[in-house]
């Protein structure tokens, strides 16, 4: 019996759901698994398991700054026997690149790379009346998932691994969409570009809890307070129940990149979406 840790990112659930479909393999291959999601802060130390598994989403066609960061921030890992998955809405970009990549840099040994569709709860393509890949992960991602594990732990026993190429780069549109989301405009544009009006009840403070950057506080005044370690991830945004955050992002001024996407994503044979509304913090399909 090995242990293993899991690490992933999950706001909405599917890089969880993944995540427990591919330890299901594992465990049917007789080992311990240790799972953790990077919202309930820093997981144990790698070097500590025989095999170590990490989780992302897409955010703007790459990895989301707070796998960025903890990939980053990890020590050498010196050969630890290693996979990676990644669940995203549409399109990937150079998500599993990027996280594959990252681990290598590292020194850890990879055994495996998946991938799947999962719900895209990103406001910009909900408040245009879209929610890509609506019911994935579905059974049938989740048992691929559960054989990737499988695989992995077959790897792990000395089965010979043959590493995947990168994935391809993407259209063009999307990678200069990448890039007009980098961090730094991030940092010093977008975040400082949300608003809250008058509706914001200072008795909720769902937006604080839920930031999983940890970004918001409540001045003395019962204002909202930001600071620099936005993710855009638009969480506050999204589940505010009286609507009263708004940013650039899925405002009137992006409207039209949200609209070609979802245009060109309900045109794109290997997505499925659900037409859905969004208001006061809830989706409802239509
Ligand atoms: C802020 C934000 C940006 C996103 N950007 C992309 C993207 O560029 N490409 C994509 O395929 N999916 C994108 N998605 C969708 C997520 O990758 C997808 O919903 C994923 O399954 C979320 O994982 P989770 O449910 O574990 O949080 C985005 C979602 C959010 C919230």
């Amino acid at each position: 019996m090995k242990k293993v840790l899991i690490v992933y990112f999950s706001q909405g659930k599917t890089n969880m759901r993944v995540a427990e479909a591919i330890s299901k393999g594992l465990i049917e291959a007789g080992h311990e698994i240790k799972i953790w999601n990077l919202m309930d802060g820093r997981p144990p130390d790698p070097r500590e398991y025989d095999l170590f598994g990490i989780g992302s989403p897409t955010y703007y066609f790459q990895l989301p700054f707070i796998v960025t960061d903890y990939v980053n921030g990890l020590p050498d890992l010196s050969g630890l026997p290693a996979f990676v998955f990644v669940v995203n809405g549409s399109h990937r970009g150079n998500t599993g690149n990027s996280l594959r990549h990252a681990l290598s840099l590292k020194n850890a040994r990879e055994l495996g790379y998946f991938h799947c569709h999962g719900a895209s709860y990103f406001l910009g393509y909900l408040k245009v009346g879209y929610l890509f890949s609506a019911d994935h992960p579905s059974t049938d991602d989740l048992t691929r998932a559960a054989e990737f594990g499988r695989e992995v732990a077959a790897h792990l026993a000395g089965e010979r691994y043959v590493k995947p190429g990168d994935d391809p780069p993407g259209a063009l549109l999307y990678r200069v969409e990448r890039l007009a989301f980098s961090r730094c405009l991030v940092k010093h544009v977008y975040s400082r570009l949300f608003r809250t009006n008058a509706r914001c009840r200072p008795d909720c403070d769902l937006c604080i809890k839920q930031c999983p950057a940890k970004n918001i506080t409540r001045g003395e005044d019962g204002r909202l307070l930001r600071g620099r370690d936005c993710l855009l991830c638009l969480s506050c945004e999204k589940n505010c129940p009286e609507d009263a955050i708004t940013s650039l992002v899925a405002g009137p001024i992006l409207r039209p990149v949200m609209l070609l996407n979802t245009f060109l994503g309900s045109r794109d044979p290997s997505l499925d979406y659900a037409r859905v509304i969004h208001k006061n913090g809830q989706t409802q399909r239509l």
